[in-house]
């Protein structure tokens, strides 16, 4: 155990890196203009727009049932989830609550409202969609495809080798896969940027928690994956954008 690299990591929690920035220094200071709330769409990328975001998917609305029954859930049925039980978790998870000019606010919480998740899922049993990995456009509450597998069993073998050792993440009807874009942050916080990304990730993770919990569904956050192989099942780059965080969503 390298005990000094340990301790010296603890650096990132602490907010000494706030107090000693100096942020006149940041793109932002600089007027460089602010990036892009969301990654742009292919051409030949067609939108595939949710349904409106319905409450009656809830089946438990006391708030003190949702946050007493809340645990991390790691066997699923074979159910499928349905459109609207998928936009109401895209919706809670990032969905868009107001937008004001080019400023984006979100029903989740964001260190200066920067917002740097993209949303991936790995489809393997949701009504009308094929077997792939998609990705959610919180600004036209839209999926769009980015691979199709459809060789059912392939997809799942990548969802395990993603998932390192928790080899459920691919019994899940949709894995949850949030890949953070780190310069909308870094654009703003420069270097105080990871820790606000990791706390970030979170209140992300939560609310999937407990909507999830809502629809007669379960999750369970997922920190220990293999960071090459979800990167790669993404087709992210790994520097500019990766995955940061994972969740299974199932029936239980
Ligand atoms: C940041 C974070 C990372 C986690 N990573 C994993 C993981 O990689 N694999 C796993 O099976 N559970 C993981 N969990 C779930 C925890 O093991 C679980 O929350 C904990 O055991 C408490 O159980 P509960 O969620 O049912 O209260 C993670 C939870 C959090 C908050």
């Amino acid at each position: 155990m390298d005990k000094e690299k340990i301790v010296a990591m603890r650096e990132y929690l602490t907010a000494n890196t706030w107090m000693n920035a100096d942020f006149s220094r940041s793109d932002q200071g600089q007027k460089v203009e602010m990036p892009p709330v969301q990654k742009a769409v292919r051409e030949d990328q067609e939108l595939i727009v949710l349904p409106e975001v319905n409450p009656e998917v809830i089946q438990t609305s006391s708030f003190f049932d949702l946050v007493t029954n809340r645990k991390s859930r790691r066997k699923f049925t074979d159910q499928a989830l349905t459109m609207e039980e998928l936009s109401f978790l895209l919706w809670t998870t990032q969905g868009v609550r107001k937008q004001a000019g080019k400023h984006v606010f979100r029903v989740v919480p964001s260190g200066g409202n920067r917002h740097t998740f993209e949303t991936y899922l790995a489809v393997n049993r949701v009504e009308s969609l094929a077997n792939g990995i998609y990705r959610y456009l919180p600004l036209e509450h839209a999926i769009v495809l980015e691979t199709e597998f459809s060789d059912e069993e392939e997809l799942k073998e990548k969802m395990r080798a993603a998932a390192n050792i928790y080899t459920f993440f691919a019994d899940a009807a949709v894995g949850f896969m949030w890949t953070t874009v780190p310069y909308r942050m870094e654009w703003r916080y420069m270097e105080c940027t990871a820790k606000m990304i990791a706390i970030d990730a979170g209140h992300v993770c939560q609310n999937l928690y407990l909507a999830a919990e809502a629809i007669g569904c379960g999750t369970c956050a997922m920190g220990a994956y293999n960071q090459t192989k979800a990167d790669e099942l993404l087709k992210v780059d790994g520097k500019d954008e990766f995955v940061v965080y994972m969740a299974p969503v199932g029936k239980v």
